[in-house]
């Protein structure tokens, strides 16, 4: 594991760049960084898919491009949504038998997304070839993109972990009930432990009420910042509504089966306020998240 660690930090100084005299280091569209998002949760079956994906349509409406990568280890679950299911996965591009844009599937409103499949387990352990491979790959999102959001699974496991720490921002999605917001939480102090500056973002899903949502955010953002000194920002509220089930069933994101409905509205809400203020911020990318990813593996 260490023989990987080590591979990866000759090939990210190489694949930077990070030579004395590169004229192609201050160019604009050479630099251009994707910003990676992604969703997750303390406990399952809070919204994180389903606020991915509709997230990722709105955003897309609005003029960004947006691809998911489906990193759902055992179950797959966001081309359930979209009613389609992709030829090729991540597995596809480790194995060096296809490239990322021909694994990339066509989702609604301009979206794209990728099935991370068994090719996620298959990171902790690739080869010098392999991580040149998949970095390169991964590499070209950062140019076709602005926007990757990563469906995760929901828990404390140290995958998920892993992809928590390494992305750019967090989504942190809980409904009101009480465990939802203690697992949360939970999540929360684990990443307390390795990165106090991480940009974590609380979503409320499933409220009865915009009170309610308000008052859970407001509980993880005291207890976080009082007991964990990990300061959160409230990104938005999704109000339980049963366009979203039935909306499921028929295989359709909820806001284009019915754009006028609660949790849509939410949707537009959260997707509006996600980029202010940040644009200042530093984005390390695709890229950097996939180095950043392949390096905890390798420790
Ligand atoms: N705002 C909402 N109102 C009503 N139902 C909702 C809402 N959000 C999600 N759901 C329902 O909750 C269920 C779980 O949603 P989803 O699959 O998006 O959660 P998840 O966090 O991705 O789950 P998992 O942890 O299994 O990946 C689905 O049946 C979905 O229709
Ligand atoms: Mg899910």
């Amino acid at each position: 594991m260490n023989d990987q660690a080590e591979m990866l930090r000759r090939l990210i100084k190489k694949t930077n760049g990070e030579t004395s005299d590169n004229p192609v280091i201050d160019d604009p569209v050479v630099n251009k960084k994707a910003r990676v998002i992604a969703v997750t949760s303390g406990k399952g079956g809070v919204g994180k898919t389903s606020i991915a994906v509709n997230l990722a349509i709105r955003l897309s409406m609005r003029g960004l491009k947006v691809v998911i990568l489906d990193f759902d280890f055992g179950l797959a679950n966001v081309d359930v949504l979209f009613g389609t299911i992709p030829r090729y996965t991540l597995l596809d591009v480790i194995r060096g038998e296809k490239d990322i844009l021909e694994v990339l599937a066509d989702g609604p409103a301009n979206i794209k997304f990728l099935s991370g499949g068994s090719g996620v387990e298959e990171l902790v352990k690739l080869d010098r070839k392999q991580i040149r491979n998949i970095l390169a790959n991964i590499s070209i999102l950062d140019k076709l993109f602005d926007v990757v959001i990563i469906d995760t699974a929901a828990g404390l496991s140290r995958n998920v972990m892993n992809f928590v720490l390494a992305a750019d921002q967090v989504l942190l999605v809980t409904t009101p009930e009480p465990t939802a917001i203690t697992d949360a939480y939970a999540l929360v102090k684990m990443v307390s432990r390795r990165d106090l500056k991480k940009q974590i973002d609380i979503i409320v899903n499933k409220a009865e009420t915009l009170r309610e949502a308000e008052s859970v955010a407001n509980k993880l953002c005291l207890v976080s910042d009082k007991f964990l000194s990990l300061k959160l920002s409230k990104l938005g509220y999704i109000l339980y509504d049963d366009n979203v089930t039935k909306s499921v069933k028929l295989q359709k994101p909820f806001i284009l089966y019915n754009s006028k409905c609660s949790a849509a509205k939410g949707i537009a809400e959260i997707a509006d306020r996600m980029f202010l203020g940040t644009n200042e911020k530093i984005v390390q990318g695709a890229k950097g998240f996939m180095s950043k990813l392949l390096s905890f593996f390798s420790v």
